[in-house]
């Protein structure tokens, strides 16, 4: 039977770098290595422009119905004064919560093509390969209460809520487990346990799992040392697990040791449906210029193969032809370097269609 998929481009760049994924889709299917149903849906600030909210019941209906979703990006400085509750990130904080993707997969890796292209030494990234695995349908993203509340004596309260139920914790502490299993067997786990009880908790029910992992070699951090290690020495981490808000910042900051945030894909995953989209924002300050790296969004299909429709041979596909392109020299200007072939995001896009051909 064949499987169907949602594309949500989004706002800014991301409909420019939907369309070079699509590029890619249109490539499989032609080749008949896929059959994919696909249909598009409105999220984000082009959902609010369009119908008044930034995630639609209809984008909602879609995306429970659909094998996978496929998202370019969220936001735009055109959006930011608006209401908290019609921002684009409410759009994406809500799909992420309506199918219940609690565990989000940010690989970084260093393509040796680019390990110049990081700002860290060469001898330091070279050879990188670190899975963040981000809680991403809890904590202080979502607890309650939150809002700003203006007092008696004036002074206006902003607050938030750092909550994490047991299970919550469990079940995307169960996924890095098994991940870890299958990669070098080492986990560490990410937190504020010195000071966050919340923390205290997710480090406890995290340790009362490691029995049932014999082969996994379990440690911990606190979030600030983790910031410092990822610059330190990167290669000492293989799994990294950590709540949705230490996880935001910590999949950024790994992503600049891979020479660019524009090269990082990730993967949300729930037990029923799977979203998969670059770690990178809308970069309005470049969107519609055709300058932006789409290969985050391309090896974003990559991951949408393995991890939801199983054929991770087409996975492997995407991923030699993306170094393939990079060999070449082809870069466009986030990676560009002296001596490299500067490139737009179209002709990225085609250069590694082109590259598909085994
Ligand atoms: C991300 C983004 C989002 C987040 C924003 C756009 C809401 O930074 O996917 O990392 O904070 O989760
Ligand atoms: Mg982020």
């Amino acid at each position: 039977m064949s499987k169907s998929i949602l594309l949500l481009p989004g706002d800014g760049i991301g409909q420019e770098i939907m369309a070079e994924a699509v590029k890619v889709l249109d490539w499989m299917q032609a080749q008949g290595l896929t059959s994919l149903q696909r249909s598009e849906g409105l999220i984000g600030g082009t959902a609010y422009d369009q119908v008044g909210t930034p995630l639609p019941a209809q984008t909602v209906t879609a995306a429970k119905a659909a094998d996978a979703v496929l998202l370019g990006a969220v936001g735009g400085v055109k959006w930011e004064s608006l209401d908290y509750a019609v921002r684009p990130e409410r759009g994406l904080l809500g799909i992420r919560k309506a199918l219940d993707l609690y565990c989000n997969l940010r690989p970084a890796q260093v393509f040796p093509q680019l390990a110049n292209a990081s700002t860290l030494k060469p001898e330091v990234v070279a050879g990188i390969d670190i899975m963040v695995v981000r809680e991403l349908s809890s904590g202080i993203y979502f607890g309650e209460p939150r809002g700003v509340e203006t007092l008696p004596d004036g002074r206006q309260k902003g607050f938030n809520t750092l909550v994490y139920y047991t299970d919550e914790i469990q079940r995307v502490a169960r996924r890095a487990y098994e991940i870890a299993g299958k990669r070098q067997g080492r986990l560490c786990s990410v937190d504020k346990a010195n000071v966050l009880e919340s923390t205290e908790l997710w480090r406890k029910t995290v340790i009362a799992m490691a029995a049932d992992y014999p082969h996994v070699a379990l440690s911990h951090m606190y979030v600030d040392n983790a910031a410092m290690q990822l610059i330190r020495n990167p290669r000492q981490f293989d799994v990294i697990v950590t709540t949705n808000l230490f996880g935001d910042i910590l999949s950024d900051e790994a992503s600049m040791l891979t020479g660019s945030i524009g090269m990082l894909p990730s993967a949300s995953l729930g037990d029923r449906s799977a979203l998969y989209e670059p770690i990178h924002g809308s970069a309005p300050d470049i969107a519609g210029q055709g300058v932006a790296n789409p290969l985050a969004m391309i090896l974003s299909v990559a991951m949408m193969f393995r991890y939801t429709l199983d054929q991770p041979a087409l996975a492997d596909r995407i991923e030699r032809a993306v170094n393939r392109v990079l060999d070449a020299g082809l870069r466009t200007a986030d990676i560009w370097q002296t001596g490299m072939n500067k490139v737009g995001t179209a002709a990225m896009g085609d250069a590694v269609v082109a590259a598909l051909t085994d």
